[in-house]
């Protein structure tokens, strides 16, 4: 494969960055995963403007313009031959001695590699997900989507050796999201996701969600659920850039709603689905 590293394409092998990297030494740095569908990267004035917003919360300057960017994201995309890819990008404060404090006058780092996209398997739309909840030990800046993401690994790692797909993270008793994606939960036909604040991400996948509930008539709000509530809703989605919308049939081995995907994540796959095009 082909990655972009400081102003050139190069194979990925060749591609080092120095051990003084802030990323590397204190996971100082934001990203953005794009899903590329046929070639096009989906939603990339939203996931620009999302990194803008990230760059911001940690004080890195925007390196490049939106025009900029663009064109070295459809650069990297061709020269890995198009197709459906998933496109990683990231901006670490750059390479300095180390110190907690920010260093002055030093470049940001910008790495951006692009792999295949694949699907998700077709047995997690038509049986569902497992999934676990547990202790949402993140941060109080997860509305930055920063590199650090060690509380975010430890907790999908959880998921994982439970034999579970995703790991939902409860703060105060509330629902706030997954551990790599946004969370829904549907009860008596109204859907509800947490709102955007500093507790979670403001995924691009669930703003796109929103808006086509909006122009469907399915009744959303955008308000946190208790975990009382989730654990007796008719049914719980996840969803994020590489994995779409998907439904969670069993909850810390529990069933959710009939233990089947339910009517409204139906309605809004096919929606969602139907966008794509
Ligand atoms: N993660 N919440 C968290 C904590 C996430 O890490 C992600 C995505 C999302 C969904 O956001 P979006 O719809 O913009 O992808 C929500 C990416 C895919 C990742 O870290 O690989």
């Amino acid at each position: 494969a082909i990655v972009y590293l400081n102003g050139e394409f190069i194979p990925a092998d060749k591609a080092k960055v120095s051990v003084y990297d802030r990323g590397y030494l204190l996971g100082d740095g934001v990203y953005e995963v794009i899903p590329v569908y046929a070639g096009n990267a989906f939603l990339l004035d939203r996931h620009l403007q999302r990194l803008q917003n990230s760059l911001d919360g940690v004080r890195i300057e925007n390196p490049f313009s939106d025009a900029q960017w663009t064109d070295i994201i459809n650069d990297l995309i061709a020269r890995n031959n198009a197709g459906d890819q998933s496109l990683y990008l990231q901006v670490t404060r750059g390479v300095a001695p180390r110190d907690h404090i920010f260093p002055i006058g030093v470049a940001p780092s910008v790495f951006m590699m692009s792999n295949p996209l694949h699907p998700v398997a077709e047995s997690w739309k038509t049986d569902g997900i497992k999934a676990i909840t547990t202790a949402d030990i993140r941060w109080m800046r997860c509305d930055i989507k920063a590199t650090t993401l060690l509380a975010n690994s430890l907790m999908k790692q959880l998921a994982q050796d439970a034999g579970a797909q995703e790991a939902l993270l409860l703060r105060d008793n509330y629902l706030t999201e997954g551990s790599a994606s946004n969370a829904y939960v549907v009860i008596d036909g109204v859907i509800f996701t947490a709102p955007k604040d500093e507790k979670v991400l403001p995924g691009i996948t669930r703003d796109l969600i929103i808006e086509l509930a909006a122009q469907n008539d399915m009744p959303l709000h955008e308000r946190a659920v208790s975990e009382s509530a989730m654990r007796n809703a008719n049914e719980i989605w996840i969803s994020s850039s590489t994995k779409e919308v998907v439904p969670v049939t069993l909850l810390d081995g529990e069933i959710v709603g009939t233990g089947k995907p339910g009517q409204v994540w139906q309605q809004m796959n096919v929606l969602f689905q139907r966008y794509k095009q």
